[in-house]
């Protein structure tokens, strides 16, 4: 057998917890068992880094009165939601008091319309999307992703060493899906963020068809749709069952008001949903928070309340909106909750810091535009702040 203090450090512990671990006595071939112990969620929250976290622990939370940063919800779960996840309180003492994994499975059909082995619950949708990444990407199979958009899946293909083709949107914003496939006709896993984030701009079904028509065999694309509600735009979820390489995505972190309670889904073939529980034996899907799940099971089927939070946030955008026109500022046209403001002479950090100073907590830009800013749409009293702010802070 080999000298174990001479095995390969495993890439997906932190160096400061591999130094931890060896200065208590575990040698480097321990490490590599450690590190799958926790799996894939251990490697988003390292290479992912999401928006609460950036150095490896949870930042704080921002102190500016009006939160307009994060693309969250203004508000907390929808009623009957918040009803069924009180209720199930008592019941934790259960690991599973009446299959409330089914009954949230069960609730997806409904709603979706796709088989139950089509369907697999996750603590949120940033473990689903690492994962995607570590299931069908790799050195030789590289990810395409569109440029702006949510990094989470680019970041984790870095970590792991699988290329990354970043392939910039439309003029119209939508993702360039011919050019996603120039960019790499090999690739492992290609992602679609539709409404964008951060842009709010859809992709047509249409195109991404047209994806899944043209990909390399065996390719999955994975269509990531974190904002649908907000737009009310067709969804993909027919695509799961019609083609055996897409995973559709989805999350209770925006529309419904459950960022803190991690909850998302995917839609997808059950060979698919397999090959990516295989790295945690389906731990991470199959022991998700009872109240959580009865949340998610509930907010699912409140049709009519999704629809009346939906005009909330299009009041408040077209309020807003209104206001930056007046201002004559360029906006790109959303179809979401989030507005990407152009500040043409401005870098986005400094007008983000000048916010600050009126306690509004505005979003980030991109690197590919770093005079444009990232707005979530909240409440309309959000958004009266951000445009008080903006009059202080903000002149052409
Ligand atoms: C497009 C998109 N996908 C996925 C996520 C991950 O969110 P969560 O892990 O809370 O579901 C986010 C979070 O902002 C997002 O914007």
């Amino acid at each position: 057998m080999s000298d174990p203090s001479l095995a390969p450090l495993p890439d997906n512990l932190l160096p400061e917890a591999a130094d931890d671990l060896l200065t208590r006595g575990y040698n480097r071939r321990d490490l590599a068992r450690i590190a799958t112990v926790f799996g894939v969620g251990a490697l988003a929250a390292t290479a992912g880094r999401p928006a609460w976290a950036s150095g490896g622990v949870p930042d704080p939370a921002p102190t500016a009165k009006t939160r307009i940063g994060a693309n969250e919800c203004w508000t907390g779960p929808l009623a009957p939601g918040q009803r069924a996840a009180a209720g199930m309180i008592a019941q934790s003492n259960r690991y599973s008091p009446h299959d409330e994994r089914g009954d949230f499975i069960r609730a997806v059909m409904a709603v979706e319309g796709v088989p139950y082995d089509h369907v697999a619950p996750w603590p949120g949708s940033s473990d689903p999307l690492s994962r995607a990444v570590i299931s069908f990407c790799s050195p030789a199979k590289g990810l395409v992703t569109a440029d702006p958009t949510f990094e989470l899946a680019g970041r984790t293909a870095e970590w792991v060493g699988a290329p990354v083709a970043r392939v910039p949107l439309t003029p119209d914003f939508r993702h360039d899906v011919k050019a996603m496939l120039a960019a790499n006709r090999d690739a492992g896993l290609y992602y679609i963020c539709t409404p964008n984030n951060p842009t709010g701009t859809i992709t047509p079904l249409e195109d991404i068809a047209w994806l899944v028509q043209n990909k390399p065999a065996g390719a999955k694309v994975l269509v990531d749709e974190a904002y649908t509600h907000f737009a009310g735009v067709p969804v993909a979820s027919s695509f799961a069952t019609k083609y055996p390489d897409v995973i559709v995505m989805r999350t209770f972190s925006k529309i419904f008001g459950m960022a803190g309670m991690r909850m998302g889904y995917i839609m997808a073939n059950p060979e698919t949903i397999k090959t990516m529980m295989r790295y945690d034996g389906g731990m991470q899907s199959g022991a998700l928070p009872l109240p959580s799940l009865a949340c998610a099971t509930a907010s699912l089927t409140a049709a009519s309340l999704i629809a009346a939070r939906r005009a909330q946030m299009e009041a408040a955008r077209g309020f807003t909106l209104d206001h930056l026109k007046r201002k004559g500022l360029t906006v790109v046209p959303t179809q979401a909750n989030m507005l990407m403001i152009d500040w043409k002479t401005k870098a986005a950090k400094d007008v983000q810091a000048a916010f600050r100073t009126q306690s509004v907590e505005i979003g980030r830009s991109w690197p590919i535009w770093p005079t444009v800013s990232r707005i979530t749409v909240g409440s309309m009293a959000d958004m009266q702040d951000f445009v008080l702010a903006l009059d202080k802070v903000w002149s052409a």
